[in-house]
């Protein structure tokens, strides 16, 4: 059940957005991480609740290898079951992970519209996540995006550990801006700023941001997507938001990680961002109560409660 109060009061910060778009990636990065396989029907049926929630992008799964990625082995049934929900909710976007052509390949056939290739900042992420190292990923990209932009498909860019590396460790801004600038130069539409074992705190959000505007890269292109793992993801969201940045990744419920690196935990939950979003007047779209929920019935399928802060606030009876 959702307690009384459902909702935050609004209070509105000066030099924020009036609007954010959420990229909700619990049902990719969350689901990726689980130890087990979720069945097909609880992602259909997730994805639905999410979409009925009011969030317009969901990230809905990898066409990776299945061998590499066995939870999402399942890309070519999900989509087919999922294909209509754009017509029953205008403006919805289902984007899917595509690292190679064999991905985009599997993509095309289902008649995805929307796709995501990621990139690593580091060297050792780049083996270790794609068998490949930091050129040899961008040769893997570019045919990709060049087809799928000639498909009239969008093409984000993801950019994993633009903060901190576990085989690395502290990773120079300049690095991350330069390989994030090349990615941008293949022809992603935005690309997204991954903290993906969580380490970055606000002053590194600013430095990378304005390092990003230094080679020409605006907030406009860029979004931001946050791990929780040392609790920072709100606080760099909100960094991120006063230099401009309108697009947040984050995951119902708080699922997530990144099984080639073991140090990730889950995104930043999509509740604690509404919740503040909504605290800040800042207009997302959706209906809170109605995700928590989503998330509570999801925390039960998986026999564990939700990390969310929010969730827990919101479905815990007092
Ligand atoms: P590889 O082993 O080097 O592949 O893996 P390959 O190119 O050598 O091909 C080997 C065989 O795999 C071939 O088959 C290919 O056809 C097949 P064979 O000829 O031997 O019979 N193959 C495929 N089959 C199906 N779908 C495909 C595919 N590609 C090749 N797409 C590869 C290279 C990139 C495929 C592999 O490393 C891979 O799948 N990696 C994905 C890892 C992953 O999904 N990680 C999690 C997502 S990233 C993330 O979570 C971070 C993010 O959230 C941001 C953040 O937090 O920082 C986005
Ligand atoms: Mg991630």
């Amino acid at each position: 059940m959702i307690t009384e109060l459902g909702l935050p009061d609004r209070t509105p910060l000066s030099g924020l957005p009036s609007r954010v778009r959420i990229h909700e990636v619990g049902a990719r990065d969350g689901l990726q991480n689980e130890s087990s396989t979720v069945p097909l029907e609880t992602k259909h049926e997730f994805i639905g609740r999410l979409a009925r929630a009011g969030l317009r992008t969901i990230e809905a799964t990898s066409f990776v290898h299945p061998k590499w990625v066995p939870q999402l082995a399942d890309a070519e049934q999900l989509m087919p079951l999922i294909a209509g929900l754009p017509e029953e909710y205008p403006g919805l976007r289902l984007p899917v992970l595509v690292p190679n052509t064999r991905g985009l390949d599997r993509a095309l056939e289902l008649r995805c519209a929307d796709i995501a290739v990621f990139a690593s900042a580091t060297e050792s992420f780049a083996r270790r996540n794609l068998n490949r190292g930091l050129d040899e990923q961008m040769e893997m990209f570019a045919p990709v995006v060049a087809r799928a932009v000639e498909a009239g498909i969008r093409v984000r860019g993801y950019l994993s550990m633009c903060f901190g590396d576990p085989w690395e460790g502290p990773v120079p801004v300049g690095q991350v801006a330069s390989v994030g600038a090349e990615l941008l130069k293949l022809g992603c539409t935005e690309l997204s700023l991954g903290d993906t074992i969580g380490t970055g705190t606000p002053g590194q959000v600013a430095a990378l941001l304005r390092a990003f505007e230094q080679r020409g890269v605006g907030a406009d292109r860029l979004a931001v997507h946050f791990h929780d793992t040392y609790g920072q993801a709100l606080a760099n969201t909100l960094a991120a938001l006063q230099l401009g940045v309108t697009t947040v990744d984050s995951s119902a419920g708080g699922l997530g990680g990144c099984p080639y690196a073991k140090s990730a935990t889950g995104n930043l939950a999509t509740e604690d961002l509404v919740w503040m979003l909504d605290g800040l007047g800042i207009e997302t779209g959706v209906d809170l109560p109605a995700l928590a929920a989503t998330s509570a019935w999801m925390a039960d399928r998986l026999g564990r409660p939700s990390p969310s802060r929010a969730v827990r606030a919101l479905t815990t009876p007092s």
